[in-house]
């Protein structure tokens, strides 16, 4: 890591400065769209209203022929539309493929004073991102782009888990992470052909009764790794997210997965169907009750110390922070949705 001194200093001559601070920014999804598909730019002023961040994906899902129309279709998507507080992002190509550094090149050349965030797929340790890093400082300079763009990386590879914590600490132009369920699956030999949720056979067995038949209590095959990543991005005060949820059938299942996400500390998933889109909102909105009940803690102690009970239950420093937390992120939530700014009284 840099030293302290250097750490925040532009890397190019005329880049803009890193940020201290991430911008305040409500990102309940990150719904995918394939620019190269002219149908689907077209509903992207409407989607403008309905999701908190679009991101133009250029990497995978998008088949080898069609990797510079997707990188046109994204460009043009940028040029046309104003975005106003959502959030506009890209999934470039991996560092290791033929299309990235054009993709890199091309999108801040042409749009990087409206690129709020490039996503890096299949980062395997800090070099990556510090590849990313200087290249950005570089092409923002000679751009005249006057806000630094973040990078977001995926974490999909064993290596990118085994050196997650380097990851988050790589540049202050670090946003926060994804888990990347199908990649980390492949990568790891994980036998599993499903994109994030459970699996039947990964499971406990209750203990043996008798010759009563046994129930097998289905785990959360992702929990050690949203837990690894939750720390070491709040520890580098970067955002953790939830990724890809592959079964558009199965609506419960998803609102399963990113509910524990949202539980252990994440604060959204990505959308690759219109109909995940609402899935997420509801999940990553703190609950009008829980919000309520924050807001008690947070009066009942107005300065955060000592202790009080409040509807039979203790509450001390340790939950002032707790209840600052969600209360914190319903002030995010309230300032985009006035339905939700009314239920939580806010
Ligand atoms: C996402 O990119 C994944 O591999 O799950
Ligand atoms: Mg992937």
């Amino acid at each position: 890591m840099r030293q302290p001194r250097s750490y925040y200093a532009p890397l190019a001559i005329g880049a803009p400065q890193p940020y201290r601070e991430l911008p305040v920014r409500l990102e309940r999804m990150i719904h995918f769209v394939p620019p190269h598909i002219e149908k689907v730019r077209a509903k992207v002023p409407d989607l403008i209203s309905k999701v908190d961040v679009i991101l133009g994906n250029l990497e995978d899902a998008i088949p080898a022929d069609q990797k510079l129309a997707a990188r046109e279709g994204f460009i043009q998507m940028a040029e046309d539309n104003d975005f106003g507080s959502t959030g506009l992002w890209t999934r470039i190509n991996c560092l290791n493929s033929p299309w990235v550094l054009d993709d890199i090149t091309e999108i801040v050349g042409r749009i990087g004073n409206k690129l709020d965030v490039i996503m890096l797929p299949k980062v395997e340790g800090p070099w990556d991102i510090h590849y990313l890093d200087q290249l950005l400082a570089q092409l923002e300079a000679a751009h005249q782009v006057t806000k630094p763009i973040l990078i977001h990386a995926i974490l999909e590879t064993a290596e990118g888990v085994k050196n997650v914590e380097a990851i988050a600490n790589a540049s202050p132009r670090m946003h926060g992470m994804s888990l990347g369920p199908a990649d980390l699956a492949a990568s790891r030999g994980m036998k599993t052909t499903r994109v994030g949720g459970g699996h039947p056979h990964y499971s406990v067995l209750a203990d043996a009764d008798g010759e009563a038949a046994r129930t097998g209590y289905q785990q959360d095959l992702w929990h050690y790794t949203v837990g690894k990543m939750v720390d070491a991005c709040m520890a580098a005060g970067i955002k953790a997210f939830y990724g890809p949820f592959g079964d558009f059938s199965d609506p419960d299942a998803c609102e399963a997965q990113f509910r524990n996400a949202f539980l252990q500390g994440c604060l959204g998933a990505w959308s690759l169907h219109p109909s995940q889109i609402d899935i997420a909102k509801r999940v990553f909105s703190p609950e009008p009750e829980e919000v309520l009940f924050s807001k008690k803690i947070l009066d009942a102690m107005p300065d955060g110390t000592g202790a009080v009970m409040i509807d039979g239950k203790m509450q001390d420093d340790a939950t002032w922070k707790q209840a600052k937390v969600i209360v914190d992120l319903a002030r995010i939530v309230a300032s985009k949705d006035p339905d939700l700014a009314e239920q939580y009284g806010l």
